[in-house]
């Protein structure tokens, strides 16, 4: 292994680093998140090596077994740390030389940390993955659950935060949980990328003592192999990719959280969060702040942060591997941390938010039915634009007498257009406005019951 310095690559090394540059270079602090998949990689790589003849079956087994004892030390809590352990790739083999002796010098042969590295972040964030694909959809069927038991409950729709046209609150939630849907679909073919073999690739030009990458991929159970040594242990696309997922996915929950602490407000007050998910005032006694949400609101920003970092890292990087690319994991381990914990809290919030449905209905007005009151023309045979003016005449006939639009009498309407008729009172029922919009992915049950299925069988097959 190393010179004196103590260090992997000590042997052209003659002058000291300043420890100032020795902590600057260092990831140990963050990378040692790295242990179990570093070992996992280091074991296939050792059976590669036997396989090639670099390694004896004797030989193999006591860096199999060395590096089994390193694993438990780490999983035990007991792996000490030394100074010079730059990250985590050095630390484990400088702990194996400890306990197996030179033969662990042996396992490093024709990888580099160029290669090394790159497989145990595709391995470690496989397995992240596939936990934030688990709570994610976790949430997304708390949604859909939420919103088959609450189809019935009717509250008002918003377009530039104006009160639009009636709808079902279930289509409020679906609204976010299909959102979600895509997001869920779209970390499935990240990690598609991410299960890429890069291991064999060396430093740069790949391995020349005859490594069988197949093998190595079978062993780590990756789905392909890279193509090119180059790209392999330059390339961050699946992180880019990875990152982009979680500022997508963090776009959708931030704006949900908006819309429920607008919702949550006393001028709303369609939805209270639970006691779980709010926060008092250290001098306001009244107050209860729906901090849950603010916060996911606010992570957004911090995930966006991480993905412009890193591309802003990549941009101008000169081929292959640079020591810019270091800087990948803090990204990934600070964005998969913030999305575990935030769709955890938010599944915890739709879980166990109560909903005034008093209120939401009577936050319906008639004027919402303007629309309808057209369609209604449109049906007499009227054509649209024509329905929409007079529709828009209603609308100012009210106000101008300051009565609600239903409380224009049918004489005064007949003098808008004779199409209308005593059957004009059925639009203003609320129930059988949003009964209208039948049409697939629209607000009435039957389509609202629809999406649930439609939701409800990709979760399914996401699953699978
Ligand atoms: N700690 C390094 C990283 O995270 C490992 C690779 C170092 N490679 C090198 N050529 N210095 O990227």
């Amino acid at each position: 292994m190393a010179s004196e310095s103590g260090k992997l690559w000590g042997g052209r090394f003659v002058g000291a680093v300043d420890p100032i540059m020795e902590k600057f270079n260092a990831s140990i602090a963050y990378d040692r998140q790295l242990w179990e998949v570093d070992v996992q990689g280091s074991k296939a790589y050792s059976r590669g090596l036997q396989k090639a003849g670099l390694l004896t079956k004797a030989e193999m087994d006591k860096i199999l077994h060395g590096l089994d004892k390193v694993a438990e030390e780490w999983a035990q809590g007991t792996f000490k740390l030394n100074p010079n352990d730059e990250d985590i790739h050095t630390a484990n083999e400088r702990r194996l030389k400890e306990l197996i002796g030179e033969t662990a010098g042996k396992l490093h042969t024709g990888r580099s940390r160029n290669d090394q590295v790159v497989t145990d972040l595709r391995l470690w964030m496989r397995q992240n993955c596939s936990t934030l694909s688990a709570l994610l959809r976790e949430l997304i069927r708390t949604m859909v659950d939420r919103a088959e038991a609450e189809r019935d409950i009717l509250f008002p729709g918003y377009t530039h935060l104006q009160r639009a046209q009636p709808i079902r609150w279930s289509h409020w939630i679906l609204s976010h949980a299909v959102a979600l849907t895509r997001d869920s679909e779209r970390l499935l073919e990240v990690q598609k990328r991410i299960n890429v073999l890069p291991l064999g690739s060396g430093a740069i030009a790949g391995n020349p003592l005859g490594v069988d990458r197949e093998l190595l991929r079978t062993e780590l159970k990756f789905g392909a192999i890279t193509l090119n040594s180059m790209d392999a242990t330059s390339e961050r696309d699946f992180v880019a990719e990875f990152l982009f997922w979680a500022s997508l996915c963090m776009t959708h929950l931030s704006r949900m959280a908006e819309d429920l602490i607008l919702y949550g407000t006393k001028e709303f007050s369609f939805v209270q969060l639970s006691d779980a998910y709010s926060t008092g005032s250290s001098l306001m006694p009244q107050k209860k702040n729906p901090d849950s949400l603010e916060l996911i609101r606010s992570k957004a920003g911090r995930v966006f942060g991480r993905c412009a970092g890193l591309l802003m890292t990549l941009k101008g990087l000169p081929s292959t591997y640079n020591k810019d690319l270091q800087e990948d994991k803090e990204a990934v381990f600070e964005v998969s941390d913030t999305m575990g914990a935030v769709l955890q809290v938010a599944t915890g919030v739709i879980s166990t938010l109560q909903i005034h449905r008093e209120n939401m209905v009577q936050a319906l007005s008639p004027d919402m039915l303007a629309t309808d009151l057209a369609y209604y023309l449109v049906r007499k045979g009227m054509p649209f634009r024509q329905a929409h003016e007079a529709s828009g005449k209603a609308v100012f006939m009210a106000e101008t007498k300051g009565v609600a639009l239903n409380q224009l009498s049918l004489q005064e309407l007949q003098t808008i257009s004779h199409l209308f008729s005593g059957d004009v009172s059925q639009v203003w029922d609320y129930g059988h406005s949003v009964e209208q919009y039948s049409a697939l992915g629209g607000t009435a049950r039957s389509s609202v019951d629809w999406q649930i299925s439609q939701v409800r069988a990709l979760l399914r097959a996401q699953q699978a």
